[in-house]
């Protein structure tokens, strides 16, 4: 919360723009890593003006109904709500999605496994990529419009999700994914991957940051697993093997620590030539095998793990 949650309201009934940027940046320091872009961000909304924009006509006064409009915005800011959610708008990689309280805001961390993915497998086969668990389709939209020549299918358990994964695909009009509504592996029953991607639930339960107001806004489903934050990766490490082509790949984001379980998770599964990269901050972020054993591969999904279909 800011100490002044009220910081535009004692000013003239027509502030200058300038004025209102500068009183909201200030607001926002206690709340935002970023209170100057954030402010300019809302005074955007607000106004419909880029940052540009308003710079150069920060002498211009405010009507009465754009300030009342700039001191909700400032007051659901100050009391935490992401500014992904107020805008309905996120970046990631070079992409503009639309987000709502649907889905999980997409991460920086979460261009580490694209940039992994768009490395690793080549670019111009037609591969067919799944992306468990798509949220607001940050992934799967990044890998369609990166590379054209795959096919990604995109899961969800949510189906609202699902409904603004299909809108972000539609803004950069890609053909090139299907979507699907289930449970983890359910969901593309029967379909062969050379790719399964995703970033899953990982956070305990019990995760004491689960209480700051931005994560409180997110929908729970999307970040809390089971298990101490464990039982989605390794429910998906236990299943990937039956909708993997041989030779396919699995790639997974977690947390910090859970790397090594993730690691014998999938040697366990079947996979080889396992391991784990890090992220930009240097952090142990995404894990990844190759599904070499012939034997594993296009097995009964739900059904005995040793023999091929
Ligand atoms: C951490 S979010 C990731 C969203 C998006 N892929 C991203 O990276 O920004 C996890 C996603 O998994 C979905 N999810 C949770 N449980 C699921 C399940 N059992 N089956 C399929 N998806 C599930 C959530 O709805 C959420 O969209």
């Amino acid at each position: 919360m800011t100490d002044n949650p009220s910081a535009l309201d004692d000013v003239p009934n027509r502030p200058k723009l300038k004025d209102c940027v500068r009183r909201m940046a200030h607001a926002l320091e206690r709340t935002s890593d970023a209170p100057w872009i954030d402010a300019q961000r809302l005074a955007g909304l607000a106004t419909g003006m880029t940052t540009a924009q308003l710079i150069a006509h920060g002498e211009r006064q405010l009507d009465i109904a754009t300030h009342d409009q700039l001191k909700g915005l400032l007051a659901r800011r100050a009391a935490g709500e992401p500014l992904a959610y107020i805008l309905g708008n996120a970046g990631f990689w070079r992409y503009e999605l639309s987000i709502s309280t649907a889905v999980l805001i997409p991460r920086p961390e979460t261009e580490t496994l694209v940039e992994l993915a768009l490395e690793h497998l080549p670019h111009d086969a037609a591969l067919r990529v799944a992306d468990l668990g798509t949220g607001s389709g940050a992934i799967a939209v990044t890998l369609a419009a990166e590379r054209p020549a795959w096919h990604i299918t995109a899961t969800d358990i949510e189906p609202s999700a699902i409904a603004i994964a299909r809108t972000n695909a539609d803004r950069y009009e890609l053909r090139n994914i299907a979507f699907r509504v289930g449970d983890w592996l359910a969901a593309i029953d029967q379909e062969y991957f050379d790719a399964i991607v995703a970033n899953p639930p990982y956070v305990a339960e019990d995760d004491p940051h689960l209480a700051d107001p931005g994560l409180a806004a997110e929908p729970r489903r999307a970040l809390v697993a089971a298990d101490h934050g464990w039982a989605d990766l390794k429910l998906i490490a236990d299943q990937a093997p039956a909708a993997l082509n041989a030779g396919g790949l699995l790639m997974l984001e977690h947390g910090l620590s859970q790397g090594p379980y993730l690691q014998s998770a999938l040697e366990a599964a079947g996979f080889e030539s396992i391991e784990t990269l890090k992220d930009a901050s240097g952090h142990p972020r995404v894990t990844r095998g190759y599904l070499t054993n012939l034997r594993r591969a296009r097995c009964p999904r739900f059904g005995r793990m040793d023999s091929a279909s």
